[in-house]
């Protein structure tokens, strides 16, 4: 349960609050790489933390992200070509680069148009990177720009990845609780029929025995490990035998959570929770493969394949969604599935805006498998409140701590989780960082 005050901070990340500003710290995916598919192709109006933006790729094809305020007169340059490595206003021809500078203003005599009229006629735009075939933008004060995090989907090459995005229609905190709240699985998740042939295997591995414990077990025992970039979450449920099935979620600030079910050698699968604004959110999902390059079926939303990804038209809107009752199928729900909606990204997205477009954490009964959820709400308020005291996140100077995984393992009984994390992973909290050494230093 959180005080009204206390849920208040959690959720609104626009310019000025707490919470927006403390993502302000920290780079932040703005769009996909192949939403701007060519240099000088049209522009894209993206909305990021309750800042409209537009988004485009110059002539020499860096991106640029960018207030869409013409200076001369206002006009919307969302309407402009994209030329001559900038984006031209339609008015009157005012030219901006990737950096917002004025690199022309043809209404103005040549003479005018140097050293203080450029600094004048300059228009807000942000730091971009692009990474895992997403664009990023640093959205912060530029003192404080940090360094891009190492995390893992951006390092491997790009057989070895694919990412996209769904529109999510809540508040970013309680998508990223649902991602961490690894218990849900018993339910949500289950078809009716755990016993039956045709329980499809997931994305990362998890098949018909992993599903019967995880059904048999909905009370995981959870334990939580603070690291520099976030928290590694276990959730340790039990086997047919004497043997423990842990599942490992990772959360990395300011909104980034990995999925717990991959085993060794498999695809491992993460989500970062973008605020359009208070009520909405953009669920960029990427999947990667440090070992071999990605399935065709790994790739993207694929009927009947257990995954983050949602069918989605092409803007990215979930086909089913809030609108049409997620298509469920109350027949399928008697029958088949628990939910009677198709695709578990779906049953996610159906459950997490059943909550309220912000929901209200005030009136919550909260309990031990809430573990994850609490630490997540804990670590990000404090370090909100911190921040407008005047401390920076630690994790923001801490790159290397996001090149972390995520992921599942069956072990004995009685390991701590300090344990199982070494079996698992090789490293105390799932870092991956050491393979990818020589490339950071390039
Ligand atoms: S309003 Fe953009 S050039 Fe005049
Ligand atoms: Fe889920």
């Amino acid at each position: 349960m959180l005080s009204a005050e206390d849920n208040e901070i959690l959720t609104r990340t626009g310019p000025g609050t707490l919470m927006g500003d403390l993502f302000r710290r920290f780079w932040i995916p703005v769009l996909l790489s192949c939403e701007l598919p060519e240099p000088d192709c049209p522009p894209v109006r993206v909305r990021i933390m309750g800042e409209d933006l537009l988004a485009f790729r110059n002539s020499e094809g860096s991106v640029g992200v960018i207030e869409p305020r013409c200076s001369h007169r206002g006009a919307d340059l969302f309407l402009g070509r994209v030329e001559d490595c900038g984006i031209r206003c339609a008015y009157h021809g005012w030219l901006f680069g990737t950096g917002g500078e004025c690199l022309e203003a043809p209404t103005v005599s040549s003479n005018d148009t140097k050293g203080k009229f450029r600094e004048r006629a300059a228009i807000r735009a942000y730091p971009v990177r692009e990474a895992g075939d997403i664009v990023w933008a640093y959205m912060g004060p530029p003192e404080r720009m940090p360094e891009f995090p190492m995390m893992e989907f951006t390092l491997v090459s790009a057989e070895h990845r694919f990412a996209s995005k769904k529109l999510q229609e809540a508040n970013w905190a309680q998508l990223c609780e649902g991602g961490l709240d690894t218990a849900h699985f018993s339910f949500l998740h289950m078809p009716v029929d755990v016993d039956s042939a045709n329980i499809p295997t997931g994305a990362g591995g998890a098949g018909p025995q992993h599903m019967r414990w995880m059904k048999n077990d909905p009370k995981p025992r959870f334990s939580i490990k603070e690291h520099p970039a976030g928290l590694a979450m276990g959730g340790a449920r039990h086997t047919d035998g004497e043997d423990t099935y842990w599942r490992i979620a990772q959360f990395l600030m300011p909104n980034h959570g990995f999925a717990p079910s991959t085993l060794v050698g498999r695809t491992y699968t993460g989500q970062t929770w973008v605020p359009i604004d208070d009520i909405n959110t953009w669920v960029f999902c990427y999947s990667w493969n440090p070992e071999q390059p990605l399935q065709e079926n790994e790739k993207g939303y694929v009927q009947g394949v257990p995954s983050i990804y949602s069918e989605v038209d092409e803007n990215y809107v979930p086909i089913r969604n809030r609108r049409n009752g997620y298509m469920q199928d109350r027949t399928a729900q008697k029958y088949e599935t628990f939910t009677g909606i198709v695709g578990v990204s779906e049953q996610d997205a159906a459950i997490q805006e059943s909550q309220g477009r912000i929901a209200d954490r005030t009136r919550e009964q909260l309990g031990p498998t809430d573990l994850g959820v609490v630490s997540f709400r804990r670590l990000m308020i404090d370090a909100a409140k911190a921040l407008s005291a005047g401390e920076e996140p630690p994790a923001a100077a801490r790159p290397d701590a996001y090149c972390v995984r995520s992921g599942a393992i069956v072990t004995g009984p009685e390991k701590s989780f300090d344990e199982v994390l070494l079996t698992r992973f090789g490293t105390p909290n799932g870092e991956a960082d050491r393979q990818y050494e020589s490339q950071a230093a390039e």
